[in-house]
């Protein structure tokens, strides 16, 4: 039965959880209609909106249909895998979850239900600073490699307490996201009014210092949080703090890549937050050749936005990434059917990846490449 759920905004009639997977769900594609049946209209326009006119978020996505694949036949296939070994952690796939606030927006579990699907599939999860569920909490309810994604607060005494407790809770990384220092606009939500619910909070950040408002009149420009947006010093800063692995995310730009690298970091995610932060941004897929070929395989090169297939997985891996991050599927897969729609989206993703290889004529990650794809070096 529709059940009406509180929230800041008109109850609307919402569907629960499903206890099994229906047939009709055969690709990660599929959670998103069952998701919006069962999340409030104002959550739902903030999960899948984009910034702006949403061109990067569609380009995300298109961008993978422009690079077809090559078969390549007759290769052997003994022993084929999909696993890896990254930054300490092993995976059964090159696929991990991407870090996004507020999990108990679409499921009342919220990211416990998440973790115990990563932990039940091999998965690594990337747990957001703008977690509904405090960092301990989920690491205690983890059964694999959990990073923490980082968002360095305008409060850095603060920002030093979440650091040690990441790391005293068993974070194996610091993801630590530069692309969003202030919020995009994102339309959708604002005209679906959306406000967080009541109880759902980013728990993690409590007692936190707020920046006060800018005087009368400022809109960013003049106001305490431009004032004390993150640079280049705080990652010199957060580089010397911990020992954790760092990576950051949000990097598109070659010449801030080589400056990451310099910095001592242990890792790239080519990233557009999903469409989140700057319009007209090119797709993560399209950026990612020009950074992969400043790392030169120095560090581990990661690659959010717009996956929604196992061969988009290979196709981002052809082009020099290591492993991919998945953000909206997952929270519709949790929406549609908590820790089983997760598990099962994540299996159903490496179920399309272990295809797109045999066909592809991989037999391990590191055996896709280029001739991939089709158009690109032939060889
Ligand atoms: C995000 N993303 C994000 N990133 C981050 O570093 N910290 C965060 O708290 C969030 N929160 C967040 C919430 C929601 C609702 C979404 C949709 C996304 C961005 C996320 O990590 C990732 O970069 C994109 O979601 C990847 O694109 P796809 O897979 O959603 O197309
Ligand atoms: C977002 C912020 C939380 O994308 O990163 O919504």
């Amino acid at each position: 039965m529709a059940q009406p759920r509180a929230g800041g905004y008109a109850l609307t009639a919402l569907l629960p959880p499903l206890p099994q997977i229906p047939p009709k769900i055969a690709a990660i594609g599929d959670y998103e209609a069952f998701a919006q049946d069962r999340i409030e209209p104002g959550a739902w326009a903030y999960i899948n909106g984009g910034v702006g006119d949403e061109w990067t978020l569609r380009e995300n996505t298109a961008a993978f249909a422009r690079l077809p694949l090559r078969t390549r036949v007759l290769r052997p296939m003994h022993g084929a895998s999909t696993t890896l070994n990254l930054l300490g952690a092993d995976l059964a796939t090159p696929i991990l979850i991407a870090p996004t606030a507020f999990h108990r927006l679409v499921h009342r579990d919220g990211e416990l239900a998440t973790v115990l699907a990563a932990g039940a599939t091999g998965t690594a999860m990337v747990v957001s600073t703008q977690a509904s569920i405090a960092l301990e909490d989920i690491a205690a309810a983890a059964a694999g490699p959990l990073w923490f994604q980082l968002y360095i607060q305008p409060d850095r005494d603060f920002t030093e307490r979440l650091v040690r407790r990441a790391e005293a809770a068993g974070y194996g990384a610091l993801v630590l996201t530069v692309d969003a220092p202030v919020n995009g606009m994102r339309n959708a939500e604002a005209r679906a009014g959306f406000a967080l619910p009541h109880g759902i909070r980013a728990v993690n950040l409590e007692g936190m210092h707020h920046p006060a408002p800018g005087p009368d009149g400022a809109l960013l420009f003049g106001t305490p949080l431009i004032e004390s947006v993150p640079t280049w010093q705080d990652i010199a800063w957060l580089r010397r703090l911990t020992r954790l692995p760092i990576l950051l995310k949000g990097i598109v730009d070659p010449t801030d890549a080589r400056r990451a690298l310099g910095c001592g970091i242990d890792g790239l995610i080519v990233s557009n937050h999903g469409g989140r932060t700057l319009d007209g941004v090119p797709a993560a897929i399209d950026l990612l050749p020009a950074i992969a070929a400043t790392v030169a395989k120095r560090v581990p090169l990661l690659m959010d936005g717009g996956i929604r297939r196992g061969a988009d997985v290979l196709r981002a891996l052809a082009l020099g990434a290591n492993a991919v991050l998945i953000g909206r599927p997952v929270l519709h897969a949790l929406a549609t059917a908590g820790a089983l729609g997760v598990a099962h989206a994540l299996r159903v993703l490496r179920a399309e990846l272990e295809l797109a290889m045999a066909l592809t004529g991989c037999r391990t990650l590191s055996e896709i490449d280029e001739g991939c794809l089709f158009g690109r070096r032939h060889v």
